[in-house]
């Protein structure tokens, strides 16, 4: 192995993942990398998925569920996802087709039908994925950073193709109460099927694909930051994304008191099991804790010196 990889600036990917325990600094290192990229002049998108809206916090301006500018930077867009959205583009998308195929099976309402089929398990997740790959292959950004939300989650979100997959066999019986199959292969239900089928497959082999995806783990030096990274990077591994980059985050730097200095002390082990699990064949990028919150460009600038010009330690 080895690494060659010394800053965030040599990923040759288009996609950042940012994955990690709630609070451990996603939204702000994610933030950062946009920021740099657009600054380098590259078009570049942020998307969050986190459900606590962050984005807008962070870039100090209304940030919605749909992309838009954000004032004063050039080449940065953002989006926060919004649930509700994803799912009206869905219907828009889907809900056509879903109803001339299921109204042949049972007899409800448009609105109600393909409501009640969006509400099958999976459907929204798999949805928001297709969204979010729609926006990376519009042709309109260099870069799509994606600050997720909290790693069980995305790691569920990874996972999720295959059993969604699984799910749609048995859906249309199910959901739509038809016991007949023979009724059900006279109808355009099973094409539907399978071309969701298709679409969750590609999305899966995009997700998962590390030529187009890097996975940044963002953690913090304590036991729980440090043992659920290293689940995360053992699981996304058997999903054939190999994490090259950590951030480490709220290191302490230069203790100059008693209670620092204890803090500093607690963080050391982590800091080292850290360095000699993953020190060879990854970039450990430290970022040390702040006297302020990160908020607004200026204090992102700060940030964004620590991932892309690190101090070599
Ligand atoms: N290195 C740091 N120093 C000081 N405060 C930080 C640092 N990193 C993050 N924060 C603050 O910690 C809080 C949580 O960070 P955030 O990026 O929102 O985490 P996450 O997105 O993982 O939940 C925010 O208020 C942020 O400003
Ligand atoms: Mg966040």
């Amino acid at each position: 192995m080895g690494k060659t990889l010394t800053t965030l600036d040599q990923t040759n990917k288009r996609v950042l993942m940012f994955g990690g325990k709630g609070g451990v600094g996603k939204t702000t290192s994610s933030a950062a990398a946009a920021l740099h990229y657009a600054l380098a002049g590259r078009r570049t998108l942020i998307i969050s998925s986190d459900l606590t809206p962050s984005l807008s916090d962070i870039f100090e301006t209304e940030i919605g569920a749909t992309e838009r500018a954000v004032p004063g930077v050039e080449n940065l867009h953002a989006l926060e996802i919004d649930p509700a959205e994803v799912m009206r583009r869905w219907k828009i998308k889907f809900g056509p087709e879903i109803y001339q195929a299921a109204s042949a099976l049972v007899d409800l309402p448009y609105d109600e039908l393909v409501d009640y089929v969006g509400m099958a398990p999976g459907i929204q997740e798999e949805f928001m994925l297709d969204y979010i790959l729609e926006r990376i292959r519009d042709g309109r950004y260099d870069m799509v950073v994606w600050d997720t939300a909290p790693a069980g989650d995305t790691l569920r979100l990874l996972g999720l193709p295959g059993r969604f997959i699984e799910h749609l066999r048995v859906a249309p019986r199910i959901y739509l109460g038809v016991q007949d199959t023979l009724k059900l292969s006279q109808t355009p239900f099973l094409e539907i099927i399978a071309s969701w089928k298709e679409l969750s497959e590609q999305t899966k082999r995009f997700f998962s694909d590390p030529a187009s995806v890097e996975f940044i783990m963002v953690t913090i030096p304590e036991a729980l930051g440090v043992y659920q990274s290293r689940r995360v990077i053992g699981e996304l591994a058997e999903h054939g994304l190999d994490v090259r980059y950590i951030i480490i985050n709220n290191v302490i730097a230069d203790p100059d008191c008693d209670f620092l200095r204890q803090r500093a002390e607690m963080q050391r082990p982590y800091i080292e099991m850290l360095n000699d699990e993953y020190g060879d064949s990854m970039t450990l990028l430290k970022l040390p804790l702040l006297s302020y919150e990160v908020k607004g460009v200026e204090r992102l600038r700060e940030v964004e010196e620590f991932l892309f010009n690190p101090l070599v330690s």
